[in-house]
């Protein structure tokens, strides 16, 4: 054969490589509203940057009772391609072929591009669509997931690694996305769980719908196993350019840095009459977040979920910052289990990735309850607290209203190393609520007063008035300026510019024992 008929080959090839899914199986994702996986990868990186790999990689089953069916490309189409200019690689699980299984190169293929992204310090994004394991190939195939969790674990904390559930994800397969960073899902379309509804009615008895157990609204508001939700694959796709905008491609880089168009030293007067006279009004902690950083600008992470603490992304004088906040409007801030995890795995996500951390304290403690305690809130809520101590990124706190107790210590206090803690006036910081601590301390004073409930309404007022306030904590040390709430931006962005040096270790080890 001669060079321009080999040449020629090649391009056929090319074609039919494009086209392994019949097309009645792309009408099909179509009619259900879903991208394919080239349709995606299309969407999620710069025009025309896409370069696929292991075109021509075909499955190698012999006893497969299909014929000679054997795809190009088998079901994932797999490559690299750029984000706003910076290297990224891909894999897209194809639903068009052989319902996305995954075959033993389904998970070569996968795996190849989790290597390559770990030897060269590049993110990695995995668009998620398929049936489970390819049934054909039996426990092979099983055992190419067991190769790509090992890869997704020895990754993580050195490049980010982001799963976006756009069909699909049944049985162990899920694994993969949970050990990932941050999981995306698409309303109504996307489906992760570990056994679906048939075997939980054969099991239990419990009759649910596949919406039910593992769509997109369940994952993001009940299992917290779910960071984002988005009305369409195209929606997730663009919002995951934008969450890369916030992130280094790898654990020995910064995040990268936009010159600001808002002024460091802007003061917001909003931020001085936002805390209500009466200490048990909630407000809203999303407002203080978005009104001090860059442009008002805040990526929420797990919105929908424990919404009593509040994480996200956003800039602070064009520097990528992570932020912590207590959320007054749900459970009064409480911290119950599901906000030390959320918070926790927030925490250690940004320190992984030199993402200086800001926390807003308003909280009143722990949340109280035999429920609390007998699913573990003193397991759960070490989890924050390890995070935290752990973390080497520089860490400001600033304590806007409530800060007891436990809870005042676990965000981010001074005394677990915090680099900056800044109070407002309304800062309430004592070892606990000014009514529990009378009944205390003043037991019996109490019970032999004349008239009890003045006598303890005195003691209560008084110990509000010794205690409720920064200034003992700033005495101590333990509060290392009390500012002016329209202060919060200018002062945090001076802090965030000496800390920028901060060069603080662990002792060396192995790995810590948290309880994670
Ligand atoms: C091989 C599969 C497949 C699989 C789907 N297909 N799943 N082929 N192995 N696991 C094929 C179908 O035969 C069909 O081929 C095509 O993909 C599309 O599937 P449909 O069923 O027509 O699509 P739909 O109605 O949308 O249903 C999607 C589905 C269903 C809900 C995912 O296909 C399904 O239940 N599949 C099996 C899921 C499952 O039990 N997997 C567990 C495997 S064990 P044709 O040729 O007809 O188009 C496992 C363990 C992993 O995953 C553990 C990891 C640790």
């Amino acid at each position: 054969m001669g060079t321009e008929a080999r040449i020629e080959k090649l391009r056929e090839l090319r074609d039919e490589a494009l086209h392994s899914g019949s097309q009645r199986a792309v009408a099909r994702q179509h009619e259900q509203g879903k991208l394919t996986a080239r349709e995606r990868i299309e969407a999620l990186v710069d025009k025309e940057s896409f370069q696929e790999i292991d075109q021509f990689v075909r499955h190698q089953a012999s006893d497969f009772g299909s014929g000679d069916k054997r795809p190009l490309g088998d079901a994932v189409v797999t490559g690299h391609g750029t984000i706003d200019g910076r290297p990224v690689l891909v894999f897209a699980e194809d639903f068009t072929v052989f319902g996305g299984s995954l075959s033993v190169v389904v998970a070569d293929k996968i795996c190849k591009i989790l290597d390559m992204a770990l030897d060269t310090g590049t993110p990695v994004i995995g668009l998620k669509d398929s049936g489970g394991a390819r049934i054909q190939e039996g426990i092979a195939s099983l055992d190419g997931y067991g190769r790509i969790f090992e890869r997704n674990v020895r990754a993580s904390g050195v490049i980010p690694q982001i799963s976006v559930v756009m069909g699909p994800s049944a049985g162990g397969a899920v694994y993969s996305p949970a050990l990932t960073d941050f999981v995306f899902q698409i309303d109504k379309t996307s489906h992760m769980f570990i056994t679906g509804p048939d075997v939980i009615k054969t099991v239990t008895g419990e009759e649910v719908t596949m919406e039910e157990l593992g769509g997109a609204t369940t994952h993001a508001t009940k299992s917290g196993v779910t960071h984002f939700v988005y009305p369409t694959g195209a929606d997730a796709l663009e919002a995951v350019r934008y969450l890369m905008s916030f992130l280094p491609s790898n654990n020995t880089e910064m995040p990268p840095y936009f010159a600001p168009t808002d002024r460091a030293d802007r003061a917001d007067d909003v931020l001085d009459s936002i805390i209500p006279d009466e200490s048990t009004q909630p407000y809203d902690m999303v407002e203080v977040i978005e009104t001090v950083l860059d442009g008002d600008e805040f990526f929420e992470v797990h919105e929908l979920w424990a919404r009593n603490i509040v994480v996200g992304l956003g800039r602070l004088d064009g520097h990528t910052v992570g932020v912590v906040g207590n959320q007054p409007t749900t459970l009064a801030g409480a911290l119950d289990i599901s906000a030390s995890e959320k918070a926790a795995r927030f925490v250690r996500f940004c320190d992984a990735f030199n993402i200086p951390l800001i926390t807003f304290v308003d909280v009143p403690g722990f949340l109280p309850g035999v429920d609390q305690e007998h699913n573990g809130i003193i397991r759960h809520g070490a989890k924050l607290l390890y995070a935290y101590c752990e973390a080497t990124v520089p860490r400001l706190t600033v304590i806007t209203r409530k800060a007891y107790g436990g809870a005042y210590l676990v965000m981010n206090a001074r005394g677990i190393r915090a680099d900056m803690v800044f109070a407002w006036p309304s800062a309430e910081i004592a070892v606990m609520g000014a009514e529990g601590a009378v009944n205390i301390i003043h037991r019996r004073e109490i019970a032999q007063a004349e008239d009890v409930d003045t006598t303890r309404a005195e003691l209560i007022a008084d110990y509000e008035e010794k205690f409720n306030n920064p200034y003992v904590a700033a005495e101590l040390g333990m509060v290392d300026e009390v500012i002016e709430p329209r202060e919060t931006r200018h002062k945090l962005i001076r802090a965030m510019e000496m800390l920028r040096t901060k060069r603080e270790k662990l002792p060396p080890k192995k790995h810590g024992n948290g309880p994670q």
